[in-house]
């Protein structure tokens, strides 16, 4: 339980303090050193506080800590917006604007397709998890701990199956429950959008089956229907390229960002295509710290870090040791409790699963405070709280990594 000053409904995994940290290691007040596979929730794909982005700050901070940017333009909300829009894998002409969070990204993009498409209803995902604001609850697929106590969300929201190799879910399942939606629930010429996650976060790690993807994309062509990825974990090098949308073979109309975009500094976006984001009336978007220097300032010293090729080479040292361990352990029965490695690239979740096939979250539970004991921090996912997901810094050095792939290993064996 932490300080009664604190509301009692924020859920903390991890009941310890911490003073500092360096790359993938954190320092707790008690002095222990624990190995970071958390990483703020995938907000430290750079680790933290990495020495240019400290910089930056530091040199921002001494020149102009903040202006509302919709009060004046400052240079460092331009110049990233620039740098973002080259950064941005489509071929079409980017433009965006900038928020405090993830959340508030797509809060923004919700009213962005309404402004642009004369629609409301919205299309997203079983498992789905898209922020804690008000219009976003409705957003994600799963309802408790989030849409419980809160009353009735603001909507029309439906949900479809994801489709991926992770959770069983085929392409033809899901495009059935398309057919099926358009057919009992709601008018296709309302739906002003569809909202995914290219590898779905809070859900497990699961990959979107590139099949589906294409056949959504050609779907929204034809029908007037705005795509928009949220790449707010997935983004950024976490699967081992600039955005997972890549690995589908599609371009979306509307991405949004946040994490690991300002290296821990609170920043989110919302870019796309140019047509889509003018037209609110003036004022209709904007905010007071969104797009704050300093951010802005962060995200520029992590896009001078996020080359091809650092991100190819961080992404593949992590994906080949944990593909490589997880294989291991199988081959070994390190534990009964071993189930799939689900994701793509570096973004990767391990799955724990009882003899029966039902999700062993107790065992995982049990594997959070063994591994914390053990001087590595994890972070659990999934409907079930059953999926580990790792989300180490991308920078972490081989032999960190690898120690902490050997705690996690000892950990497993012990599972009861
Ligand atoms: C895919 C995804 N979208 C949106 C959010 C919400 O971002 P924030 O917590 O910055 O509001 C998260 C946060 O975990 C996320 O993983």
């Amino acid at each position: 339980m932490h300080s009664e000053t604190i509301s009692q409904s924020i859920n903390i995994v991890h009941p310890v303090t911490l003073s500092h940290g360096k790359n993938a290691e954190v320092w707790d007040t008690d002095g222990k050193r624990y190995i970071d596979f958390v990483g703020g929730i995938g907000v430290l794909n750079l680790g933290h506080c990495h020495p240019r982005i400290v910089e930056a700050i530091r040199e921002q901070a001494t020149r102009l800590t903040h202006y509302a940017f919709n009060a004046a333009p400052h240079m460092p909300y331009i110049e990233l917006m620039d740098r973002l829009s080259a950064f941005i894998p489509v071929d079409y002409p980017v433009s965006g604007m900038l928020t405090n969070s993830g959340a508030e990204a797509a809060e923004n993009a919700l009213k962005i397709v309404r402004g642009a498409t004369g629609r409301s209803a919205v299309i997203a995902f079983d498992g789905a998890f898209h922020g804690r604001t008000l219009a976003t609850l409705n957003l994600n697929g799963k309802v408790a701990p989030y849409k419980q106590k809160v009353g009735v969300l603001p909507g029309p929201v439906f949900h479809l199956p994801y489709p991926s190799k992770d959770n069983g879910v085929t392409c033809a399942d899901a495009l059935k429950a398309m057919e099926r939606l358009f057919s009992v629930e709601i008018d296709v010429d309302d739906v002003a959008c569809f909202i995914v996650e290219p590898v779905q976060g809070e859900a497990g790690f699961l990959a979107m089956d590139v099949e589906f993807a294409q056949k959504l994309r050609t779907f929204c062509d034809d029908k007037g229907i705005v795509l928009i990825a949220d790449e707010i974990q997935s983004g950024f090098g976490r699967t081992g390229q600039r955005f997972a949308f890549s690995r589908l073979g599609i371009e979306p109309d509307l991405i949004l960002l946040g994490k690991s975009i300002a290296g821990g500094v609170p920043l989110g976006a919302v870019v796309g295509r140019k047509s889509l984001l003018d037209n609110l009336p003036k004022g209709g978007l904007g905010g007071t710290y969104s797009g704050n220097p300093i951010a802005c300032a962060a995200a520029l010293a992590t896009l001078d870090e996020m080359s091809d090729a650092n991100l190819h080479a961080w992404g593949t040292q992590q994906e080949e040791a944990i593909v490589g361990r997880h294989a291991t352990w199988r081959t070994n029965n390190l534990t009964p409790y071993l189930g799939r490695l689900t994701g793509a690239g570096a973004m990767r979740g391990i799955e724990l699963i009882n003899a029966n096939g039902t999700p062993a979250s107790a065992q995982l539970t049990q594997l959070l405070a063994l591994a914390r004991d053990a001087g590595l921090l994890l972070m659990p996912s999934g409907k079930s709280r059953h999926i580990i997901r790792l989300l180490a810094p991308l920078t972490i050095e081989a032999k960190v990594l690898e120690e902490g792939l050997d705690i996690l290993e000892e950990c497993l064996a012990k599972l009861s």
